[in-house]
């Protein structure tokens, strides 16, 4: 059995499902603070195979325990947090308190039950302002531009020291670029509350018309098209890294996989090909640079090739299409 942390959220709930799909056993702990308790059902419907639920929190030290009390977990894929950068700038403590004391509390649950065998979220941003593209697993986590990425990188480092302080744990930890798309069925996708702060939402939006345009932050920077560039991958590639990252934790000691394409696309190139693939326009306008953005990364994803025998298969039209169809699911069920 599998315990997946914030497994109602985004990225959590597809890899449940490739999990079910993959004939693991699952257990989902989430306090819905960013997610709604429809997605167990959803998860049911794609799969044909339920998952445990528990709504509570990874701080809840007892539940924890209960939870691996009465199931035989085997191992811990840890997906809860708060992942918004801007609002990491306004609410520091609180980014610190889920992020950092959380991931201290569940493996202090783990250590407890024994359980040594860890998946962690983390994301591209450990690299920092400093780093240049492609970023490879042995550069250097850098200086954070928000206490979100300071968050993350905590945590990478307190995962370190456990590791040295018991070498019995085996972790990975899986630094995400950009996941983007939804589950093809459309049932299960992304649901950002209020106005959404990333890129492909924002596009999915305007075009539903929820909202007026797309306001592109920045054309003057040293790219191909003026407009920063991401390594966009799609979620549900993302799950299946984490399928595959969980075989590598027959080893023990901690090893870090970047997930991502490797391959870099402009925000100007996103909105074009949203258009393509879905025949919707998506009005926009140029803004001012939006502060803290990098002009430029991608991933080196040779490692996981390599190491895992994962490597994102999904096409940019994959992605948009598939975005588009939850979108518009969602927005004929609200
Ligand atoms: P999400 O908000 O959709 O999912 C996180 C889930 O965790 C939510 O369901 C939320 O209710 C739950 N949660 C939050 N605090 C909790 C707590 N204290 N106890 C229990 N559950 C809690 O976000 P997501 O996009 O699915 O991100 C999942 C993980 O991946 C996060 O750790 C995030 O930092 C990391 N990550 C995300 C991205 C991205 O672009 N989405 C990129 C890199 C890393
Ligand atoms: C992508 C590009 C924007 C919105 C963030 C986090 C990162 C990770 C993923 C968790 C940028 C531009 C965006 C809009 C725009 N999350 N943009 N108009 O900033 O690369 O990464 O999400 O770990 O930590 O920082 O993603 O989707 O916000 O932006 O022009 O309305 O789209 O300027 O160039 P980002 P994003």
């Amino acid at each position: 059995m599998i315990l997946v942390t914030g497994g109602a959220g985004y990225i959590g709930s597809h890899i449940v499902v490739e999990l079910l799909e993959a004939g693991h056993q699952v257990v989902i702990i989430d306090n819905l603070s960013n997610s709604d308790q429809s997605v167990i059902n959803r998860i049911k419907l794609i799969t044909k195979k339920q998952a445990l639920f528990y709504q509570g929190d990874v701080r809840d030290s007892a539940l924890l325990t209960s939870i691996f009390k009465k199931h035989n977990v085997s191992a811990v894929i840890h997906c809860a947090g708060l992942k918004a950068v801007g609002e990491s700038v306004v609410q520091p403590l609180a980014y610190y308190d889920t992020n950092v004391y959380g991931t201290i509390c569940l493996c202090n649950a783990m250590n407890k039950a024994g359980i040594k065998r860890l998946i962690f979220s983390s994301s591209a941003t450990v690299y920092g302002l400093e780093a240049t593209p492609p970023y490879l697993e042995v550069t250097e986590r850098g200086s954070s531009c928000s206490p979100y990425g300071s968050s993350k990188a905590i945590v990478e480092k307190i995962l370190e020291d456990l590791n040295v302080s018991d070498p019995q744990w085996s972790i990975v930890i899986l630094r995400y670029f950009n996941p983007i798309g939804a589950h093809p069925s459309g049932r299960i996708g992304e649901s950002p509350q209020g106005v959404p702060n990333n890129l492909m939402p924002y596009i999915s939006q305007v075009a539903a018309g929820l909202l007026p345009e797309l306001l592109i932050y920045g054309n003057d920077y040293p790219t191909v098209d003026g407009t920063c560039v991401r390594d966009y991958l799609h979620v549900m590639d993302l799950a299946q890294g984490h399928r595959m990252a969980l075989k590598k934790l027959s080893d023990t000691g901690i090893s870090y996989y970047n997930l991502g394409t490797g391959k870099g696309v402009s925000v100007k190139e996103m909105v074009d090909a949203f258009v393509e693939a879905t025949g919707v326009a998506v009005p926009y306008q140029f803004a001012p640079r939006r502060e803290g953005d990098l002009a430029a990364f991608w991933a080196s994803a040779e490692k996981a090739r390599l190491e895992l025998g994962w490597q994102a298969q999904k096409s940019l039209k994959d992605m948009m299409v598939d975005t588009w169809r939850w979108q518009v699911a969602s927005t004929s069920e609200s």
